[in-house]
């Protein structure tokens, strides 16, 4: 009887224990939270019901091969509003005939693990023959701010952007969406789209994301060797020179970006395709610095990789 009264108070006991370290465990976030979905209708289901909770939502638009970057547009999304929505899309309508679609780096698997540790609520993935309709005839165009820069360069390239990431907005409805400040002219085109098409969309723009020694990170990093991977430092390099001269004071542009062409073309390896300063906002060219509102944009060539890059001035 003893024997029997003493083990049922140690199984009274372990399960009080038991009980307290369950319910002490905050939810481990399961990778089956986080939705994945292919449709545009499965998609506005989900989202309806979102919306209808009072959630907002935050979209952070994406082309897959996730880095530390888009991480960083993921947390801000998830700073800024309730539900975070990563659409993962490789968009065929923003590569030129000779760019690198096909080839374009796809990592589904390791993408979908990524936003779930980051604790993204739902990834669109649509296929190209889901997103884009049969016969679809219909463009957003953004003019003027598409001239210059990478415009100048890649025909067609702001047009396939405007047109999908306004696809987006239509399907996602979101109360904001997060950008790389890397792409400094594609958030440019976006904020002018939503500016001139009335859409009711806040579009935050995230700091660029650099690796230690000042390389910005891009998913075509991954295209180059090791050995391109340390010329590509002469990118940073060449946007401190500029930095450093407008801090010493000077105000001319031109020999800006003189220096900042000497430097980055020290390794003649690396192909200037553009390098120039312009206004943040309005992309146009100055002729004098007025601090706080120009940058230096530039596009080169590593081997086939092209990179882009941009600082404030
Ligand atoms: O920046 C990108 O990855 C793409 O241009 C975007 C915004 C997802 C549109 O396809």
């Amino acid at each position: 009887m003893k024997f029997r009264g003493c083990k049922g108070r140690y199984l009274v006991l372990m399960r009080t224990f038991f009980m307290f370290i369950v319910t002490s465990i905050p939810p481990a976030r399961s990778p089956l939270c986080m939705q994945v979905i292919q449709t545009i209708s499965d998609l506005r289901q989900a989202l309806d019901k979102v919306r209808a909770a009072g959630k907002k939502i935050c979209l952070v638009p994406t082309m897959g091969c996730l880095h530390a970057g888009h991480l960083s547009l993921i947390k801000r999304a998830r700073a800024e509003a309730d539900y975070t929505v990563v659409s993962i899309f490789v968009n065929p309508t923003q590569f030129g005939p000779n760019e690198d679609f096909s080839k374009y780096p796809r990592t589904f698997e390791a993408d979908r693990d990524a936003c779930s540790k980051a604790s993204v609520d739902l990834i669109f993935a649509p296929t190209v023959e889901e997103f884009y309709p049969k016969n679809a005839n219909t463009w957003v165009d953004v003019e003027k701010v598409t001239t210059g820069l990478c415009g100048a360069f890649r025909p067609g390239h702001f047009r396939g952007v405007s047109t999908v990431v306004a696809m987006l907005f239509n399907v996602i409805q979101p109360t904001c969406a997060v950008f790389g400040r890397k792409d400094l002219q594609q958030c440019v085109v976006i904020k002018q789209m939503v500016h001139d098409l009335h859409m009711p969309v806040k579009v935050i723009i995230d700091e660029t994301v650099r690796e230690p020694n000042g390389l910005a990170l891009s998913s075509r990093n991954r295209y180059l060797t090791p050995e391109e991977l340390q010329k590509a430092t002469a990118i940073p390099a060449a946007c401190k020179v500029a930095q450093e001269l407008v801090q010493k004071g000077e105000t001319n542009p031109i020999l800006i970006e003189k220096a900042a062409f000497k430097r980055l073309t020290l390794d003649a390896s690396l192909r200037v395709q553009y390098l120039k300063v312009v206004h943040r906002e309005t992309l146009s060219e100055v002729t004098k610095i007025l601090p706080g509102e120009c940058v230096l944009a530039l596009a080169c060539y590593l081997g086939n990789t092209r990179l882009i890059d941009n600082v404030d001035l």
